[in-house]
Parts: structure tokens; C-alpha cells; sequence
């Protein structure tokens, strides 16, 4: 008997249980590896995992099994902090943060007052996220309510596991884009009643950044927070020094920029701050106390000239780290392409990302930082199967390069340098294939 939403995927599988470290070789228990491996899922699930030969005698009879053997598969690529509004001014020439936000992105953003064109987008940029791997994303959309709609429905309709929020400004942007103070909380307030804890979806609030909200805004905010700690924030802090300089100037009252977000109580475990390089140690420590997470954006950050991350600090100070593309800023969307930039920002700090815990960042981690580990992030019974299936032999260099791999960690690393949307054969959120290469 064929049931339609049973199906097993026969692959070599990948999973992380635990951070593997930073070692060379992985911390022990951290990593599962199933040379040929059976992923059942059923009913949007993870049903078992297990060798094909010792599940296959416990497999219904006429099961579809779906035959990748030669693929990896691992769970979804995870994406902490992207900007769907901005997908199309992606490679936009010659500024860095603040006048690229002037110039570009301010006026792009604009665009999405129309809901026709904030669904067009919507779709582009899922399909753009499901041909990379990406299965869950913490997406900025724009100020406009109408972005947030659009993009929660888009989501709904795919059945994926996707955090949002609509961009709270009231000041130092086009008029356009700025919120009355208490409307745009209020907006705020009928999206999360719409929208939180629907199907896969969650709210994440979403003050654009210290310098274009007030204080009332930040204070209403954190009113948000402490309402329902359900929620989940995302905001910047401290990624240009220019940046630095300006919030300095505006909040004169708090002693850096990190405080400016306590003193609204906008710093929590379901916090995310993206950047973060311009900090000190003992900022590190106080986010770190807090459990929030930083979303180290590599790709964005070499493209905006905004310095260095320092991922061994963060990881001394007890910070949890995520992983994102920061998408307009940063250069493209795969999750190997965000792994290859942070090893050559790891390399020009001395600290060089091991395959390892590259991959674990881009699933377990990353799941982990945005507290929806126990939904997606591993291959394991009764997590949501949300998979991507990689082909390690894509393209002919890869083929050629991989085909002298002696070991898994090197073909992972070879994926991470020299992969991109071609390595993705297929990729599955909710137990339903929603890209395929082929
Ligand atoms: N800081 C405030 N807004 C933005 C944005 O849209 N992108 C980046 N990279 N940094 C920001
Ligand atoms: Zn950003």
C-alpha cells in the first residue's frame, strides 16, 4: 500500500546532535553520519532515521523510496537574518551601510507599499531560498504592513517555517517608510494577531536598527516583549563604525550602542542582532547573559566594507553565533556561499571555520540560536522534514575535486568553497519536494 504522504529518502545522511567544536575532528557525539541512509518521513515529519538496510524489513510494503543514494542529505539551511525587500537591489555599486541605505535601499523599500508588488517578490525570493536549500529564514520585510501579509502568505501557502516582521522607523528615512509612533506599533500588533503561531509561522519584531526608531518606539517595543515573550526581535547593532558614531550622538544618555536596546528591553533569548562587530568584550558578555544571538553576515559584511566579525570572541564569551546572508548587503542567498565568506573572514582574523561547524551553524546552530531547535535543524524522529538534498559531484570542477576526497569533512569543505545553487539537487519542507534541480 502506497500511502501519498509516507516516503522514504535513501541518501548519505548528515545531522548534528551537538556544536562538534572547533577542532579538526568533531567533538564526539556531535555528528551523525549514515553512509546509506533511510530518512522516513510521514505526515510533514521525520518518521526514522536509520541505515536503509536495517529500516528497510520495517518499511510498509510499496513505500515509495526515493533513491539518492550518491546525494547528501542534510537538514534545510537555516538563514537568521535576511531582507526579502531587498532581493533586487542585491549588487548595488559603491557605498557603504549608511549611504547605501540612502541611496538604494530607502528607495527600493518604497516599493513595497504595493501589494502587487510585494507578492511578486514574495515568490521570487522563496524560490530563490528553496533553490539554495534554505528551509527557514528570519526575514526583514518593509515598514508597509501590506509586505508582511504578502510574505506570510506566501509562506502559508508553502507550508514553511519562516519567522517575519514588519520594519518599525519613525524617523531618519523617506516620510514613506516612517511609521506614525504608536500606528506602526499598532500595525505591529494586528500582524502578530494575524499571523503568530500560524501554521509554521512566527512574529519577530523588528526595529530596523537604533538610529531610525525613537525612543518611544524602542520603548514600545519592548512593551511588545514583555507582553508575549513568544515573540522573537530582530534589529542591527554595531556593524559600520560610521554607524557607531550617529547613535552615539543620538542617544547620548546610554553608555554605548548595546544599551540603547537594554534600556527598552529589546536584549533577549529570542533576540537577534545582526552584525555585531564593532563590540567589546564586555558587551559580548552582556548579550551573552542575556542568551540573544548575533548573526554573523559575512557575505554582507565584506561587501559593505563594514569589518571583520570576530567569531572566536563571541564564541569565548559564551555568545551564541547564527549564520546569515544578509541579502541586500550581502552578495547571495546559498547558505555555502555565507559559509565560504566566513572562512575567509575566519582567515583573515586567524580563525578559520572548519567544514564542521560550518554546517552545523547553517542547521542545528542556527535552530538553535533562533529557539526552533526543537522543530527543524536535525534529522531526527518527529522533527519537521525540512531537507535539502546536495549533489557533491554538481559540476564538473566539483566532480573532479571531490572525487579525491579521503574524507567526509573534506568533501563538506570542498561544498562550502566551491558550491552554489547547483549542488542543490531537491529540496524538501514539510515533507513535500519543493525545488527540484532536475
Ligand atoms: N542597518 C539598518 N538597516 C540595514 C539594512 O537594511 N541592511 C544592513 N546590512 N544593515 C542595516
Ligand atoms: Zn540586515
Amino acid at each position: 500500500m502506497t500511502n501519498n504522504d509516507s516516503r522514504v529518502l535513501r541518501a548519505e545522511l548528515l545531522s548534528f546532535d551537538a556544536d562538534p567544536g572547533e577542532a579538526d575532528t568533531p567533538a564526539a557525539g556531535s555528528v551523525r553520519h549514515i553512509a546509506d541512509g533511510a530518512l522516513w518521513i510521514e505526515n510533514g515529519r521525520i518518521r526514522a532515521v536509520d541505515d536503509f538496510s536495517r529500516l528497510a524489513p520495517e518499511l510498509p510494503a510499496g513505500i515509495e523510496v526515493v533513491d539518492h543514494r550518491e546525494k547528501l542529505i542534510m537538514p534545510g539551511f537555516i538563514d537568521s537574518h535576511v531582507h526579502y525587500v531587498q532581493l533586487e537591489i542585491m549588487a548595488s555599486y559603491g557605498r557603504q551601510l549608511l549611504d547605501w541605505l540612502n541611496d538604494y535601499t530607502f528607495p527600493e523599500e518604497c516599493r513595497f507599499a504595493a501589494r502587487e508588488h510585494a507578492e511578486l517578490l514574495s515568490a521570487a525570493f522563496l524560490g530563490e531560498m528553496l533553490r539554495v536549500g534554505t528551509t527557514t529564514a528570519q526575514v526583514f520585510c518593509s515598514s508597509h504592513p501590506v509586505s508582511v501579509d504578502a510574505f506570510f502568505s506566501a509562506c502559508h501557502r508553502r507550508d514553511l517555517r519562516m519567522l517575519a516582521g514588519k520594519v518599525l522607523m519613525d524617523r531618519h528615512a523617506p516620510d514613506a517608510l516612517c511609521d506614525d509612533t504608536l500606528g506602526g506599533i499598532r500595525d505591529t500588533e494586528r500582524l502578530i494577531g494575524d499571523w503568530h503561531g500560524k501554521g509554521r509561522l512566527g512574529y519577530s519584531l523588528t526595529p530596523r536598527f537604533a538610529p531610525t526608531s525613537s525612543r518611544a518606539q524602542l520603548d514600545a517595543t519592548g512593551g511588545l516583549v514583555r507582553n508575549d515573550p513568544s515573540l522573537w526581535l530582530q534589529t542591527h547593532l554595531a556593524e559600520n563604525t560610521g554607524e557607531l558614531d550617529w547613535v552615539a550622538e543620538l542617544f547620548p544618555g546610554s553608555r554605548d550602542y548595546l544599551a540603547v536596546y537594554e534600556q527598552s528591553g529589546l536584549v533577549g533569548p529570542r533576540s537577534t542582532f545582526a552584525h555585531g562587530i564593532h563590540l567589546d568584550q564586555e558587551m559580548r558578555g552582556r548579550l551573552a547573559e542575556r542568551g540573544a544571538n548575533l548573526a554573523f553576515c559575512p557575505s554582507s559584511n565584506l561587501f559593505l566594507g563594514s569589518g571583520l566579525f570576530d567569531r572566536l570572541a563571541a564564541r569565548e564569551a559564551g555568545l551564541n553565533i547564527s549564520y546569515a546572508s544578509d541579502v541586500g548587503g550581502g552578495t547571495d542567498l546559498s547558505g555555502l556561499a555565507t559559509l565560504k565568506a566566513a572562512y575567509q573572514v575566519g582567515q583573515l582574523r586567524g580563525q578559520p571555520l572548519t567544514a564542521w561547524q560550518g554546517f552545523y551553524g547553517l542547521t542545528l546552530g542556527n535552530a538553535q540560536a533562533l529557539s526552533l531547535h526543537g522543530q527543524v535543524g536535525r534529522l531526527a524522529p518527529g522533527m519537521e522534514a525540512d531537507v535539502v538534498v546536495l549533489d557533491p559531484a554538481a559540476t564538473p570542477l566539483l566532480a573532479r575535486r571531490t572525487a579525491r576526497s579521503r574524507s567526509l569533512s573534506e568533501t563538506l569543505f570542498a561544498l562550502m568553497m566551491l558550491g552554489d545553487d547547483r549542488c542543490v539537487a531537491e529540496t524538501w519542507a514539510g515533507g513535500r519536494r519543493v525545488h527540484s534541480r532536475a
